[in-house]
């Protein structure tokens, strides 16, 4: 039966963060093609899904679009009176905007009972698009696919574009484009090429499928406005590009402020985007000033067919600049011709900040000493009076763009004596502050700090040399707080979270899972393991005696206060002295003006900056999940875990002759030599001779088989594990290598160039996309830079035989298969999606992302974690079941052991 669903319109745009025009401005001529996309749109669910289900599931579960689809057919869902939901329809705005809820579904029964997780949903969206072709023919140049489009899709998971179906037919393998879930602003273009080539005579029609994912938090809780119907609401639009251009793209620029004339960074960056064709960037010259300003290309840059990357430029200058522009010039060569494109970028001259005046400046850096990236900081007061003090970091909430939104650099007021650094955390969500959001506000101290010192004018407000900070965040950003502080103990003096949650599944629980009810627990335990690492309250133990104050909204809607109540709670059971407390404002909401500008908490930091240490404790824990993305506590520093997946820790007691330290699935830790004075170390039980004292670390190894033993030597070298789980891999040091087997390879350069899109619009980290043969040359000259490798393909690949060739993985090729453990693994439409180190640099690694077909590839290369609580640990096989029970679906998933080995323990095959 079909049943009937009405729905809702809403014109008005609610907690929509940032509403933007065009990414790209593009002339529409009556020379061109035309598209059009219809406003009438095919509406299937609502289905229970929990947050980031989605890229397990098919994004176009409970259909396969291979076959032709039923529209009278009904589908069970356990929201709907009755158990089931059929098609219906919604319509669109002109302007693309649509808005799609259940108002069926007795909403408010099942969040009585089930809270924000019930409210969690997916659904599948379908409309059509039309491709006409031009008047006359000439208009067609020498692409021969058809016109370059390009996509938006906002606050949608996935969409495809599909032919159109008839009956005799069966369609494509969809190619799954990410859309801006977040809509985060200045989102890079997204060309995407049709997937067969339209008519040049007639009109062509094709499908146009979206993932309609509703989350708590994106949308909201309904309440907001006053209703219990969660509205999901998306735009997509698509538009023309001109074929075979390289553009410049405004929105990807980075810049910094000039202050008195002086640069208040050492790099700018150009955001240039191909519609078509492979490109390399031959020359940059700055125009205007020339004779003040130079800017030199950091390396030689190349842009893959529908590729945006930011042209990292190192700026210097002669003597101070007082113009509003730079004018800078760029050539361009492909295949076809070379272009050259001129382009302004606007500079903001300040005034040197005074004791009374300041305005928050705009300071730019390389991240990873590669990524143009920039950040706000907002100069103390007065000099420096003796020794520098600490600067304050602010972690921001999500979706807040901190150039753009004045809110985020006035709700910390201007210090007397420290510094305030606002990071962007790369994107206005980044990755909650977590791997290169992390990165990104460690990076952007350590830049003001260099930045300070470059100029002598300045050098009354430096900072010191690797700085202590006092954390402060709100929202996500108070989660932030949470988070660098536990994970970088050494590194802070201090912490002001405000209004954070504790984790994603506290936050909104993932109890409406589909896949929970197919999955073996001991399965699913492995998948979790990849939450642990943001587990804030598993961490705590690193802060039991680092003074915190929380603060939280006594009516906060959006996160409650109960978070920071346990947080609390969980700190004081570690310590039950820890100078922990809760400033609870009873009745008030999120957020508030005041939540950090007041007294309270200025006088928390007016003593925290002033130079009074805490004190400290001599029996303490450091609890670590991931190394790689851990600091030390006390000098003590986890550089790998025996086995990975498991929380490690080292519980220590400090007496007056010894120290006493007890491991828990700890491999090799480290102490700073000099934070023993002398005293005599006992590791879990066993007093341990020390090496003789060369001024270094001491290194402590570990071994728990084939017989215990525990090593001391000196650390001469680091050796912090670089594995644990996927998203690791986020955390590259320079542009990700993506691997492909040859650049006319459709369907691996069609994933490496979303990907590459996807690493971009969410984090703006750069990639660059290069093939086998290349990828092989610099394998054989051992010049593989210490970057971390995406290689996405099938083991036909030369890199891949000649990676497994000389390493003992436990994936491996036999007979031209992919086998673990003595099996075949990648047969049918089975991909796989594992992590190894990279072949030269130990501390960066590879993804490997392998098929044997296009469906296997497209399911792998969803798990790449490029969001927050996507569970893939260190490897994961995936097949066609998954497209319709998720996780419960895999044939396989686990970590491997201390040195990249197969880990029975952690494992789990079908
Ligand atoms: C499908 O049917 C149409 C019309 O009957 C026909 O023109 C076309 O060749 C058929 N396609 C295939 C793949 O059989
Ligand atoms: C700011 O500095 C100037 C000169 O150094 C001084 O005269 C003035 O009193 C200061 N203002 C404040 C508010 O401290
Ligand atoms: C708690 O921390 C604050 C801020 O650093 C400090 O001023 C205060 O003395 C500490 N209180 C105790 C009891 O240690
Ligand atoms: C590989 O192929 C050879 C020859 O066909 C066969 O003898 C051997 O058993 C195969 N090995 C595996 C692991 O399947
Ligand atoms: C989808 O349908 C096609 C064609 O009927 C079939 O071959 C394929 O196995 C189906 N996929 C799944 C995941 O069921």
């Amino acid at each position: 039966m079909h049943r009937c669903l009405s729905f809702l319109l809403l014109s008005a745009v609610f907690l929509q963060l940032g509403a933007m025009g065009p990414a790209v401005q593009v002339p529409l001529t009556a020379g061109q093609w035309k598209t059009e996309i219809s406003r009438d749109w095919d509406v299937l669910g609502p289905f229970p899904i929990h947050a980031r289900e989605q890229h397990f599931l098919s994004p176009s579960f409970p259909i396969n679009l291979s076959e032709p689809i039923d529209y009278s057919q009904s589908w069970s869902s356990s929201l709907a009176d009755g158990g089931s939901v059929g098609w219906s329809t919604a319509r669109a705005t002109e302007e693309g905007h649509l808005a799609v809820s259940f108002p069926q579904v007795r909403w408010a029964t099942i969040r009585a009972t089930e809270g924000w997780a019930a409210l969690q949903h997916h659904s599948v969206l379908r409309t059509t698009l039309t491709v006409s072709p031009p008047q006359s023919a000439e208009t067609f140049g020498h692409d021969a696919e058809g016109p370059k489009l390009v996509a938006r899709l906002q606050q949608g998971s996935f969409f495809t574009i599909l032919p159109a179906l008839n009956s005799n037919e069966t369609r494509p393998t969809p190619e799954w484009h990410y859309g801006n879930i977040y809509a985060m602003g200045g989102d890079p273009p997204q060309t995407v090429t049709l997937p067969v080539s339209p008519s040049r005579t007639e009109a062509t029609v094709y499908d146009i499928f979206v993932s309609g994912d509703y989350e708590i938090r994106l949308f909201g809780d309904p309440s907001a406005y006053e209703s219990d119907v969660p509205v999901l609401s998306i735009d997509f639009s698509l538009e023309v590009h001109p074929p075979d251009e390289i553009i410049h793209v405004r929105s990807q620029d980075v810049s910094c402020d000039f202050v008195d004339g002086v640069p208040f960074g050492n790099t700018l960056g150009i955001g240039v985007h191909s519609t078509s064709g492979w490109w390399i960037l031959e020359h940059v010259e700055a125009l205007s000033p020339a004779d003040i300003l130079k800017v030199s290309l950091l390396r030689n840059i190349r842009f893959a067919p529908a590729q945006t990357r930011t042209i990292p430029l190192r700026l210097t200058h002669t003597r101070p600049f007082y113009g509003e522009k730079v004018q800078i010039a760029m050539k361009f060569s492909s295949e076809y011709h070379t272009m050259t494109i001129e382009v302004d970028l606007p500079i903001q001259q300040r005034p040197v900040w005074t004791n009374e005046t300041f305005q928050p400046l705009k300071a730019s850096y390389l991240y990873m000493d590669s990524m143009p990236t920039a950040f706000l900081a907002i100069p103390p007061k007065e000099t420096n009076v003796g020794e520098p003090r600490p600067p304050i970091l602010g972690l921001h909430g999500a979706g807040l763009d901190i150039f753009d939104q004045p809110l985020w650099a006035e709700s910390i007021p201007r210090q007397k004596t420290s510094w305030i650094i606002l990071p962007t955390g790369r994107t206005s969500w980044g990755l909650d502050w977590h791997g290169p959001s992390t990165q990104d506000a460690w990076q952007s101290v350590d830049a003001l700090s260099s930045i300070l010192k470059e100029t002598a004018a300045w050098h009354a407000w430096k900072l010191q040399d690797n700085t202590r900070v006092v954390v402060v965040g709100h929202s996500n950003g108070g989660q932030g707080a949470w988070y660098v502080s536990s994970r970088y103990p050494d590194r802070v003096v201090a912490v002001v979270p405000a209004s954070g949650y504790i984790k994603s599944q506290a936050y909104v629980p993932l109890t409406q899972s589909r896949s929970a009810h197919f999955i073996d627990p001991a399965l699913r335990a492995i998948l979790e393991t990849s939450l642990t690492p943001d587990d804030n309250d598993l961490f705590l133990s690193n802060l039991a005696d680092t003074p915190v104050l929380a603060v939280h909204g006594g009516l906060d809607d959006n996160v409650p206060v109960w978070h920071s109540r346990e947080y609390i709670s969980v700190l004081k059971t570690w310590n039950p002295d820890a100078n922990a407390s809760l400033k609870e404002d009873p009745g008030m909401p999120h957020w508030y003006p005041s939540v950090l500008a007041n007294e309270d908490v200025q006088a928390f930091l007016d003593r925290a900056i002033s130079a009074i240490p805490s004190p400290k404790l001599n029996s303490y824990a450091l609890t670590v999940a991931i190394p790689a993305e851990s600091g030390s506590y006390h000098g003590w520093r986890i550089e790998s875990l025996l086995s990975p997946g498991r929380l490690a820790r080292l519980a220590v007691t400090e007496h007056e002759t010894s120290i006493e330290v007890r491991t828990t699935n700890v491999g090799i830790f480290t102490i700073d030599r000099h934070r023993l004075h002398a005293r005599r170390l006992v590791v879990d039980g066993m007093s341990l001779p020390l090496p003789a004292d060369k001024g270094g670390n001491v290194r402590i190894a570990v071994n728990k088989s084939p017989q215990r033993s525990i090593v001391a030597s000196d650390s001469a070298r680091s050796s912090i594990q670089p594995s644990g789980r996927m998203s690791i891999a986020l955390s590259s040091r320079g542009p990700f290598l993506l691997v492909i087997p040859d650049a006319t390879s459709g369907r691996p350069l069609s994933v490496a160039t979303r990907l590459a899109h996807a690493l971009n619009l969410y984090h703006k980290l750069d990639a660059e996309i290069i093939t086998d043969d290349e990828m092989m040359d610099r394998a054989e000259r051992d010049t593989i830079d210490a970057v971390n490798l995406v290689v996405i393909g099938d083991v036909s690949m030369d890199f891949i035989k000649w990676y497994m060739g000389r390493r003992d993985t436990p994936f491996a090729i036999e007979n031209g298969s992919l086998r673990l453990q003595g099996r075949p693994f990648i047969q049918g439409s089975r991909g796989a999606i594992f992590l190894q180190p990279n072949p030269s640099h130990p501390n960066s690694n590879v993804v490997f992302l392998l098929a044997n077909d296009d469906e296997g590839l497209e399911r792998a290369a969803r798990l790449f974690p490029i969001r927050t609580g996507v569970t893939v640990p260190d490897w994961l096989v995936i097949g066609t079941l998954a497209d319709s029970r998720g996780a419960a679906g895999l044939h396989g998933a686990g970590l491997w052991d201390q040195h990249w080995k197969w880990n029975e323990g952690m494992s789990w095959l079908d």
